[in-house]
């Protein structure tokens, strides 16, 4: 058997972009809406944090907002590569392990999350919420797109590396990618009104296959909104 990890950045999202693998360049529609429904005026949610920023699905549409966009993600690859696309946020742009600190010195309007923290253990979510909550200034918004649920297909998958939390699943959508954590309603509001964050919105999105050429699939995910 491997060797549980319990850190926090699961080192094999290096050898995904190594080979060029989950480059998602069009930003995410829930990041989109839900970022324009709660951070208005634009001025007034100045300075924006995504954690796990990958290969930059959502920075254009943040500089299209003329935001401040702060960037970290564990993949040194990856950072790079981005700091070559936006030269122009190559000193926002770090690579770092965020459930361990955020290496940028100003508090954040918002969070942004987009399939990120939901790779990560039980212990180093609830570090990354105690990280993060520091870095926030007071009714700041944590957005959490696509946190994998409890109800999904590959929930009982691959191997357990505590509760919430598996590794080793051998699906065409989480083959490769290291710990994936999945949550239930009840956890949710556990971890974060633990850190006092306030919940504003949670919804539950469901995506069942009916006929598929691939494997049948229930693709369950959270989407939550909250207040620091
Ligand atoms: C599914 S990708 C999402 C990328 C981007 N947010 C998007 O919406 O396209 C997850 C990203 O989170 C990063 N990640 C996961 N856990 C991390 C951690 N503890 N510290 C830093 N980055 C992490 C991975 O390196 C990967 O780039």
């Amino acid at each position: 058997m491997n060797e549980i990890n319990l850190n926090g950045f699961s080192k094999e999202w290096e050898n995904i972009y190594d080979q060029n693998i989950h480059m998602s360049i069009w930003p995410w529609s829930d990041v989109v809406s839900l970022v324009s429904k709660y951070c208005n005026p634009v001025e007034k949610y100045n300075n924006i944090l995504e954690i796990g920023c990958g290969a930059g699905a959502n920075i254009p549409f943040f500089i299209n907002r003329k935001n401040h966009f702060y960037g970290l993600d564990g993949s040194e690859i990856i950072i790079n590569q981005l700091k070559d696309k936006f030269p122009e946020l190559r000193q926002n742009l770090v690579a770092g392990d965020f459930t361990k600190s955020i290496p940028f010195d100003l508090k954040f309007d918002a969070v942004v999350d987009r399939g990120s923290l939901t790779h990560n253990s039980t212990a180093s979510i609830k570090e990354c919420l105690t990280v993060l909550k520091n870095k926030m200034s007071q009714k700041s918004f944590y957005f959490g797109v696509d946190l994998f649920s409890t109800e999904h297909s590959s929930f009982k998958l691959g191997e357990k590396v505590d509760e919430f939390t598996r590794k080793n699943i051998n699906t065409k959508q989480f083959k490769g990618v290291g710990n994936v954590h999945f949550f239930s309603k009840d956890h949710i509001y556990e971890l974060f009104e633990a850190k006092s964050f306030k919940i504003l919105e949670l919804e539950h999105v469901v995506k069942e296959s009916i006929q598929t050429s691939t494997e049948p699939y229930r693709h369950c995910v959270y989407n939550l909104v909250a207040q620091a």
